[in-house]
């Protein structure tokens, strides 16, 4: 079976401007928000990419910033009854899937990912069902149904071990949907990998050439990828891995310098932990490119205080922007997640 590439055009990348407010309007706002938190004992679970003052709010108000793992984590694990998660939508339906009982909302459901985006379940059903000699690994970055239809669900803070266990049993797999990071997973494992098409409109437009220029400018600095990137891009790295796994080599290499190769909101934490440290964003776009605004995700810039104000304030709002999974298949889904997480 040929498939095509799933990769998304630029006409279906959204184009997004965020706010700027005042001081004052994001002191008022966080209280207002903290307040509502409070009052529908929900808590904001945030990812690293979104706005900075939604994750200070996430740390301030008891909730959580970290990677998309700790994200599915947290939100299981914590009593309040409701979880508000700052981040794309296959975050929130992740988090309703691991807590059916709990009411799982979002900023604005528009917030989506281009690799889920790229990966329609009738198209990959009929991918597996034409390779069924083949363990079905797929991303978090899917939709539940796709989920659904795998064995084991990985996060990019699992996968290569994940991975190589299956390839240690003598598994063939079958990856989807990002090709850069079942790519990246094949070389450092040896795994016979079939892999889906597509990519993150985000990551697929860090240039390696670029970057190579930009490193012998600073040849200090230490070079951090998410590993959605390109494999030109990946090769120049000192440190692939997730998002976490970026926060923390930043903190622990002794570089006082470092250029990163992931979406910019993740650069707030990396200088609130690291005030003394220079970070400079890896080289993007140039012609033909399929992001915007290059090096930040659209859709998570979507969810600024503002939004989730304007959510949690108006009942209207809140019932549009509730993640539901219809629960027979979120019941499928939830095996290949519980794999994952006992891992
Ligand atoms: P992490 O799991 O590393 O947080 O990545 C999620 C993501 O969407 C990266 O683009
Ligand atoms: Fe998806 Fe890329 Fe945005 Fe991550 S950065 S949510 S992979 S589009």
């Amino acid at each position: 079976m040929n498939l095509p590439d799933y990769s998304l055009s630029a006409d279906r990348v959204p184009v997004y401007e965020a706010r700027t407010v005042t001081p004052s309007e994001r002191d008022a706002l966080m209280t207002d928000i903290a307040a509502l938190l409070e009052a529908r004992d929900a808590v904001l679970v945030a990812h690293y990419y979104v706005d900075g003052d939604v994750q200070d709010l996430a740390e301030s108000s008891g909730g959580i910033v970290s990677d998309s793992l700790e994200m599915a984590r947290f939100g299981r694990d914590h009593p309040a009854s409701a979880l508000i998660v700052a981040g794309v939508r296959f975050m929130g339906e992740t988090a309703k899937i691991l807590s059916p009982d709990k009411r799982v909302f979002m900023p604005t459901l528009d917030a989506e990912c281009s690799l889920d985006l790229g990966c329609p379940p009738p198209e990959f059903r009929a991918f597996c069902e034409a390779n069924e000699d083949r363990t079905v690994v797929v991303y978090a970055n899917t939709s539940v149904e796709v989920k659904a239809l795998s064995d084991w669900v990985v996060t990019s803070s699992v996968a290569l071990p994940i991975v190589e266990s299956l390839a240690a049993r003598g598994e063939k797999i079958l990856w989807a949907p990002d090709k850069h990071l079942g790519r990246y997973i094949q070389q450092q494992t040896g795994a016979d990998m079939l892999l889906w098409s597509g990519a993150c409109v985000v990551h697929e437009e860090f240039k390696s050439k670029a970057l190579l220029d930009l490193k012998s400018l600073y040849p200090e600095a230490g070079v951090l990828v998410h590993p959605e990137s390109p494999a030109a891009v990946i090769d120049i790295a000192d440190v692939v891995g997730s998002t976490s796994r970026i926060v923390q080599a930043a903190t622990e290499l002794p570089n006082q310098m470092f250029i990163v190769a992931t979406d910019r909101g993740i650069f707030h934490k990396l200088r609130q932990l690291n005030p003394q440290k220079r970070f400079i964003e890896a080289p993007t776009a140039g012609d033909g490119a399929t992001c915007r605004s290059c090096a930040h995700c659209p859709w998570m810039a979507m969810n600024e205080l503002q939004v989730l104000a304007d959510t949690l304030n108006n009942p209207e709002r809140m019932a549009a922007n509730e993640i539901h999974v219809e629960p027979e298949v979120g019941r499928r889904a939830m095996v290949p997640l519980k794999r994952m997480l006992a891992f």
